[in-house]
């Protein structure tokens, strides 16, 4: 069985992922709505793609059917795997796996979808470190092939060929990585979406900068990816990098993304953005 902690926009579509492919899945949220809000946009996550004839109605309501949505950490004591998919603050991670530990199995794997904290730091002070790993679901994660499969120092081999193996199950493509800041594919976007950022600077506009980037091949351009994640949790990202890699200049963190945070133009959850209608669909795997 596979738990995941946290039903936001992460958590829902990797319980999305691992019910849809076959596998039994708990949730939870300490969001009371949350809870009670997930059924319904598991449904309306999957209805598109019965109605375009991806997923026959048979299978969605067999993929809603293994969604447990529970209410207590306590109740996702029999997971063979817990990924968690919380608020990105390295206390609030830490304190779900310390409460967590207890419950589980000895072998089951805890896994964090961080993408900027160090999984070895969520792992300290746990009695069963070696248990602990990132796994690192990309937005959105019905959607995106890639998962970054993290090993800290002290994770154990056994955890690391668990969690690959139900992930793989899972039909994602999973690339191992080390614990440094940005793993391997945000440290590998920062300074492209940095150079386009740069662009805007001097005086391009972010549409036309899109339009080349399609043109020459990119399934989107970046500035509807900074649309797609959130301008704000890009800037996170970027931040968060910038500190970890001692401000280089590679990972600048540019004023035109610093000032589309500030007007509140945060992309597809604020209906408005650097591309002006950012509401179209996301790129589909289908
Ligand atoms: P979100 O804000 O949409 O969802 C977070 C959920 O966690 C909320 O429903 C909240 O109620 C719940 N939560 C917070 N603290 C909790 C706790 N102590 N116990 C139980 N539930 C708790 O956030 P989102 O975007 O889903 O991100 C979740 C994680 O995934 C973060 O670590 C983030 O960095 C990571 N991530 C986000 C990506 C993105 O593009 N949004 C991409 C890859 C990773």
């Amino acid at each position: 069985m596979i738990a995941v902690i946290g039903l936001g926009a992460m958590g829902l579509g990797i319980a999305q992922v691992f019910a849809q492919s076959g596998a039994s899945v708990r949730a939870t949220d300490q969001s009371p709505e949350a809870r009670a809000s997930a059924p319904s946009r598991l449904r309306a996550a999957l209805e598109p793609r019965v109605a375009k004839g991806a997923m026959t109605a048979e299978a969605m309501e067999a993929t809603l059917s293994r969604l447990t949505v529970v209410d207590s950490l306590e109740d996702l004591a029999p997971a063979d795997l817990v990924i968690e998919a919380v608020a990105e603050r390295l206390a609030v991670k830490q304190a779900v796996f310390a409460t967590l530990e207890p419950l589980l199995a000895a072998n089951a794997v805890l896994a964090t979808n961080t993408s900027s904290l160090s999984v070895g730091a969520i792992a300290q002070g746990l009695t069963r470190p070696g248990q602990v790993l990132g796994l690192h679901f990309f937005n959105p994660a019905p959607v995106m092939k890639l998962v970054e499969l993290i090993a800290h120092p002290g994770t154990s081999p056994e955890a690391l060929a668990q969690a690959r193996a139900l992930t793989e199950a899972a039909g994602k493509v999973v690339i191992s990585c080390a614990d440094r800041p940005g793993f391997i594919v945000n440290r590998c976007a920062r300074p492209y979406y940095g150079e386009a950022l740069a662009l805007v600077e001097e005086g391009r506009s972010a549409p036309e900068i899109d339009a080349a980037m399609m043109a020459h091949g990119y399934k989107l351009g970046p500035f509807a990816l900074i649309d797609l994640i959130g301008a704000d949790i890009n800037l996170a990202a970027t931040e968060g990098l910038s500190a970890a890699m001692g401000q280089h200049p590679r990972y600048h963190v540019f004023q035109a993304l610093r000032a589309q945070v500030a007007s509140g133009k945060l992309g597809r959850k604020t209906g408005s953005g650097f591309i002006s209608s950012p509401a179209a669909a996301p790129p589909d795997a289908d």
